[in-house]
């Protein structure tokens, strides 16, 4: 059975929520590799839409065990709401694990975050204030020990830890940030509850996901954020502290390079982009807010408007090369349906250079000015196709160039929220 990596080919918010939802039908085990609660994935189910921030994608099916491994962040504040509004709903979420080495978002990390986007001013990274960047800090920091999911299952542990925690923590809080300390004994009340419920699912995922390799199970491993978010292979210093690329997907579960089977790629038909960094073809105009409005482009998590702007081959071709991508699921295929003329970034402009792959250095991409092609609007909806067939010979031209640029095949299209909405090639 296979084991497939599902990846955002931009910014994040490509969408990659309702397909591992439809992957997840078949498949034994869905995986988050990386990132916190700063993820917001969205699967829509008949009338009823789920938007989950830490819990797998795999979730509302009851079948499949829903994992989140070591290189996640867990709030336990944010898990105990998901899971409660999942339950209020009829999702037991007992079918989910965490990982005992998964590393804690905790109240200090919040505020921290909070306090250094603050003290940033105009230059801020525009994060989305959970705790994230603070958190895996702390991870790489190593001293003193930052709390860790397995932490939760002991009341003394979690004070101790809380504790060495904020000796360091409020002298940064007092002096660097001139903001009031958080005391360690209301930090632990405020956890502890959430910590108990998050606690009975903590286990050695990683021998969970080692045994369900041996045992050819079919297993889906779940990135969140996206390629240009990646802490190295982003645009830098605008980007999240993890590593969504698929290369993260083996970092963060355990899993060896050589069992992953497929890279499937969730590419949104054009580009989003919230806070700060570079953004080539950003669209700023009428079009650009047309896209925001027929896409509902607002932030999941912070319910900021996302930045809008075209579908940009440069960074396609190299996402594609980066996370070795050998298929291409493409997302919100329907949101364009009203344009006369869809334009596609083929190349950049850099100077009297003309540039096909995306430049490392951020000021290179801040000069780099997008080449467009012009593609043929199919101007009717599109939401009630289901198989290639039925879609318009622009809109299949427009998913060839995809492919083309991608150099791999489109195997999905996804052409409206729902499940059912989702044409499949043969
Ligand atoms: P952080 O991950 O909250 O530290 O934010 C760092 C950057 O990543 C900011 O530009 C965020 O807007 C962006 N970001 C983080 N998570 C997501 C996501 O799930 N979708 C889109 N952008 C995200």
């Amino acid at each position: 059975m296979p084991v497939k990596v599902v990846v955002g080919a931009q910014w994040g918010d490509e969408g990659k929520g309702k397909i591992t939802d439809i992957l997840a039908e078949q498949a034994d085990v869905v995986v988050r590799y990386q990132g916190g609660s700063n993820a917001g994935h969205t699967v829509v189910l008949g009338d009823e839409e789920y938007k989950l921030h830490l819990i797998p994608s795999g979730i509302l099916h009851p079948d499949c065990l829903c994992v989140m491994a070591d290189g996640t962040l867990i709030d336990p504040l944010v898990l105990a709401e998901e899971v409660q509004g999942l339950q209020s709903r009829g999702c037991s979420c007992d079918n989910r694990r965490i990982s005992c080495n998964a590393h804690v978002i905790m109240p200090y990390h919040i505020r921290l975050d909070e306090l250094q986007e603050q003290a940033r001013g105009r230059g801020s990274i525009g994060t989305t204030k959970r705790g994230v960047g603070p958190a895996y800090t702390d991870k790489s920091q190593r001293m003193p020990v930052p709390v860790r999911a397995h932490d939760l299952l002991d009341a003394d542990v979690l004070r101790q830890r809380i504790s060495a925690q904020l000796a360091v923590k409020n002298k940064i809080i007092q002096s660097l940030y001139g903001a009031e300390p958080m005391d360690a004994e209301a930090v632990f009340q405020q956890v502890w509850p959430a910590a108990q419920v998050t606690a009975k699912y903590v286990t050695d995922t990683r021998a969970i996901i080692l045994q369900k390799l041996a045992d050819n199970a079919y297993i889906v491993l779940e990135g969140a954020q996206g390629t240009y978010l990646d802490l190295d292979y982003g645009t830098y210093p605008y980007v999240t502290s993890s590593h969504p690329v698929a290369g993260g997907a083996c970092l963060g579960t355990g899993v060896g390079p050589s069992a992953i089977d497929e890279v499937f790629m969730v590419v949104k038909a054009y580009t989003t982009r919230v806070g700060g960094g570079v953004f080539p073809t950003e669209d700023s105009g009428a079009l650009g807010e047309h896209l925001r409005q027929r896409g509902r482009e607002f932030g999941t998590t912070t319910g900021r408007p996302r930045r809008c702007g075209w579908l940009d081959g440069v960074a396609l071709r190299t996402a594609a090369r980066v996370n070795g991508a050998t298929a291409v699921a493409v997302t919100k295929l329907d949101v364009l349906d009203d344009l006369e003329t869809i334009p596609v970034c083929v190349a950049y402009q850099l100077g009297t250079e003309r540039v096909d792959m995306m430049p490392t250095w951020p000021e290179d991409i801040e000069q780099c000015k997008p080449i467009y092609e012009h593609l043929p609007g199919w101007q009717r909806p599109i939401g009630d196709c289901r198989a290639v067939s039925d879609l318009p010979p622009q809109a299949r031209a427009y998913l060839d160039k995809i492919a083309q640029l991608a150099d791999a095949p489109v195997t999905l299209v996804s052409v409206g929220p729902s499940r059912e909405q989702t044409v499949f090639y043969p």
